[in-house]
């Protein structure tokens, strides 16, 4: 099974969700730690739960980007991480950290990438007017949420919505598809090819 770190900042339900997948014994990833940047983070007290090691680093102790990534890397390697998976982790890695990890990083994004990049993506679709939104399992590049696309899933846009009941909606599809995206790009990567990633599914309906 291929190694996994996951990457939480908060709540961790995306966490969640692949570490339940991957006590399928025919999953092809093993969950060997999750990390956080931030101490107060929910995810890290189910990832116990559940017997997984977790770590903290505060970006907060360190004086650079550079640092602070340097001393992630090195969780990263005592835990032997081949790959690792963003859920909600809200910090861009330095350059050199993202270069040395290229072809070995999933993010998930609330929005239709290339659409509503960065902070507050559902609001941004609500700004825009649009009337589809969704999220996007994409590979991360040192380009904030500019990655190749791995993953999509798509969900309606109500008129009645607000930036939390959209949140919600576009959650639930997260949920569905971060399993299946990093169940896909683990079965593809003996020929890993950043530019080729092409495999999409449509979520909604459902
Ligand atoms: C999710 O909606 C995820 O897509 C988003 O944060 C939420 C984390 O929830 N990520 C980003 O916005 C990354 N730029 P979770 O902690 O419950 O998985």
């Amino acid at each position: 099974k291929t190694k996994v770190a996951i990457l939480i900042s908060g709540r961790g339900s995306n966490m969640r969700t692949l570490i339940q997948a991957a006590k399928d014994k025919d999953y092809p990833a093993e969950i060997i730690g999750v990390f956080s940047n931030r101490a107060d983070a929910a995810g890290l007290a189910y990832a116990q739960s559940e017997g997984i090691q977790t770590a903290v680093i505060s970006h907060k102790d360190f004086d650079s980007r550079e640092s602070f990534c340097e001393a992630l890397d090195a969780q990263l390697e005592v835990w032997g991480a081949e790959l690792l998976v963003h859920a909600g982790y809200m910090r861009i890695h330095a350059d050199s950290f993202a270069q040395k990890w290229l072809g070995k990083m999933l993010n998930i994004h609330p929005s239709l990438l290339p659409s509503f990049k960065g902070l507050h993506p559902q609001q941004q679709a609500l700004d825009a007017g649009v009337k589809i939104a969704g999220a996007t399992v994409h590979e991360v590049t040192p380009e904030l949420d500019a990655g190749p696309p791995v993953m999509q899933a798509v969900v309606p846009v109500l008129d009645s919505d607000d930036a939390d009941t959209l949140a919600a909606r576009i959650l639930k599809v997260e949920h569905q598809i971060y399993p299946l995206a990093l169940k896909q790009y683990i079965e593809k990567r003996p020929n890993n090819d950043v530019e080729t990633a092409d495999q999409t599914s449509l979520v909604w309906p459902n």
